[in-house]
């Protein structure tokens, strides 16, 4: 497996896997790798050639609030982790190989897809985001890309970027990955106390109930209120949103007529955990 931390030498090898007509499959991360990674980097496997993974800890996707610094970094372990799927090459840049000194150029995806939900408690967040997938995309010079379900919003926006923009590339989506009592993997779960991980498994208790009960023509009150309540009944839980949106244009919707997303995001302590699941009809 080869290891590129510099723009150039990570240009060379894609330019490389080009010519010699390979096709490639890129796995954006920000490292600190779990089981919902490698579901990614296996799915990647069967679909190209070429498997990439880049782990890179985005400063621009982050909020001068957030957890930037402390956001969890474990290069050589991930290495390992990689080593066994196994995956082709990783693209691992120092903040300042992609956002050099100067650096003034970003990609934003307006209105209410990129505003709403984690938009609307995270300014500026999907915008760092499309940057640095737009960056990661070309670098890689991909064919295909795969980013977990879980980031429903994130999937979202950057199939909408990459369809706005021509980009030649399809975007593949990936189910979450949850623990064995039902919490969706995430690198943050790693900041939860024991306390704090028990009681996050309300979110999945919430999502398995509105799994269950969700049926056409149900009005999204009804569906909204018993998931809360749920959250609403651990002590531990703050919840920063549940909404139920239409699946493509993220409106709130008054009943379940379309494909939805119910989507929503928790503090426990000083950690925000998001689950969500589709409802496609
Ligand atoms: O989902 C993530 O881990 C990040 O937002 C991504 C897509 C790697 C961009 O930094």
């Amino acid at each position: 497996m080869e290891i590129f931390q510099t723009v150039e030498a990570f240009k060379d090898y894609t330019k490389a896997m080009k010519a010699a007509g390979k096709t490639i499959a890129l796995v954006p991360t920000m490292g600190a790798l779990h089981a919902g990674h490698i579901a990614l980097m296996e799915a990647a496997r069967k679909a190209a050639d070429v498997v990439i993974a880049s782990v890179f800890v985005n400063p621009t996707q982050f909020g001068p609030n957030e957890d930037y610094e402390a956001y969890p970094r474990a290069f050589s372990e991930d290495c390992e982790k990689l080593k066994q799927v196994p995956v082709d090459a990783v693209f691992h840049p120092e903040p300042a190989a992609l956002y050099p000194e100067g650096y003034a150029t970003y990609v934003a995806v307006e209105g209410d897809i990129t505003n709403k939900l984690c938009g609307a408690q995270r300014p500026g967040h999907f915008r760092g985001v499309a940057t640095v997938v737009t960056k990661l995309l070309h670098l890689a010079r991909a064919d295909k890309a795969f980013f977990g379900q879980k980031d429903a919003q994130q999937l979202i926006i950057i199939k909408k970027m990459t369809r706005d923009l021509n980009f030649d590339i399809e975007i593949i989506g990936c189910p979450i990955v949850r623990e064995k009592d039902g919490l969706a993997m995430s690198s943050r779960n790693a900041y939860l106390n024991p306390e704090e991980r028990k009681a996050a498994t309300c979110l999945s208790k919430s999502i398995a109930l509105g799994e269950s009960i969700i049926k056409k023509g149900l009005p999204a009150r009804e569906l909204k209120d018993r998931m809360e309540k749920i959250i609403k009944g651990e002590p531990l839980a703050k919840m920063d949103y549940l909404e139920i949106v239409d699946l493509n244009t993220l409106q709130p919707v008054e009943c379940i007529n379309d494909s939805v997303l119910v989507a929503m995001a928790v503090h426990f302590g000083k950690t925000r955990l998001i689950d969500n699941f589709i409802c496609e009809i």
